[in-house]
């Protein structure tokens, strides 16, 4: 794999490229859920294109007191598993390289990015836009994955490319499962032990909630009130958010349509969990 560390240099590799490309953006500390999307990467553009990835902790979309410094790093071990996955070129930029000590420009989307994760995490959203224009402008790729488990963020990417009129075609990829239901994600290193074993109940908080609304007996609220309760009952857990919204706006739905997007966060000690079920 051809690791490229300068903007400069990426921007030109990109033009000679074989087409059609398609770019895996990372934060690094990769699992199964970043090679699930190397391999739908793999698929969209067959033998003859290039799949591309980046590996960048971007600083931007970190909150004072979040977890930048502490976030996993593991970067020889990515660059092997991405050299493996047939990944033919990664990009990973010093901060310094991607941002100008004053630099002033930023992207902002300002309705997705206002519910769910923005409210506890104000700021996220722009560093997240910012960084994803920047990787977009200087990688030109044809398709951009994204994993669903962050589907606010899936959301607000594709709001930027329709509204910054991006050629590139974003593919969502299935949220990849440990097998008692836990989302694969790089902060599930921090857990203890105790919360590792109790953060299964999002996902099966999630199932429940999807069988109630499918049998059609419950109101929005009822089924927004029994997830946080049924979240609970796991000791460690703190629920920040458990709710129904419209998958296409992420505001709270009417009762008893479809789709819907079922979503909840919730910490345990420190680490802030996310997972959700869309019911088409
Ligand atoms: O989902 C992530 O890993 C990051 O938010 C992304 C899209 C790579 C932007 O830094």
């Amino acid at each position: 794999v051809q690791i490229i560390q300068s903007p400069s240099e990426m921007q030109c590799v990109a033009r000679d490229l074989a087409r059609p490309m398609a770019f895996v953006p990372t934060m690094g500390a990769l699992h199964g859920g970043h090679l699930a999307l190397v391999s739908r990467a793999h698929d969209l553009v067959r033998s003859g294109g290039t799949v591309a990835a980046s590996i960048f902790i971007n600083p931007t979309q970190f909150g004072p007191g979040e977890d930048l410094q502490q976030y996993p790093r593991s970067f020889d071990r990515d660059c092997q598993l991405l050299d493996t996955a047939g990944c033919k070129v990664v990009f990973a930029p010093a901060p310094e390289a991607m941002y100008a000590a004053d630099a002033s420009v930023t992207v902002r989307e300002r309705f997705l990015s206002q519910t769910l994760c923005g409210l506890a995490r104000p700021g996220h959203f722009d560093g997240v836009c910012l960084v994803v224009a920047k990787l977009f402008h200087l990688l030109q790729p044809d398709f951009a994955l994204f994993g669903q488990k962050d589907f606010q963020q899936l959301a607000i990417i594709r709001r930027i490319v329709r509204d910054l009129n991006f050629a590139v075609n974003i593919v969502a990829v299935p949220t990849v499962r440990e097998p008692d239901g836990l989302a694969l994600s790089s902060r599930n290193a921090y857990l203890s032990k105790d919360e590792r074993q109790q953060a299964s109940v999002l996902y099966r908080v999630l199932q429940g909630a999807a069988d109630k609304w499918r049998r059609g007996d419950v109101t929005r609220a009822e089924i927004e009130d029994w997830m946080a309760a049924q979240l609970r009952q796991a000791p460690l857990a703190r629920v920040d958010y458990a709710v129904a919204v419209d998958p296409a706006t992420l505001q709270p739905t009417s009762d008893l349509t479809c789709p819907v997007l079922l979503a909840v966060a919730v910490f345990f000690g420190k680490t802030r969990l996310i997972d959700n079920y869309l019911l088409p």
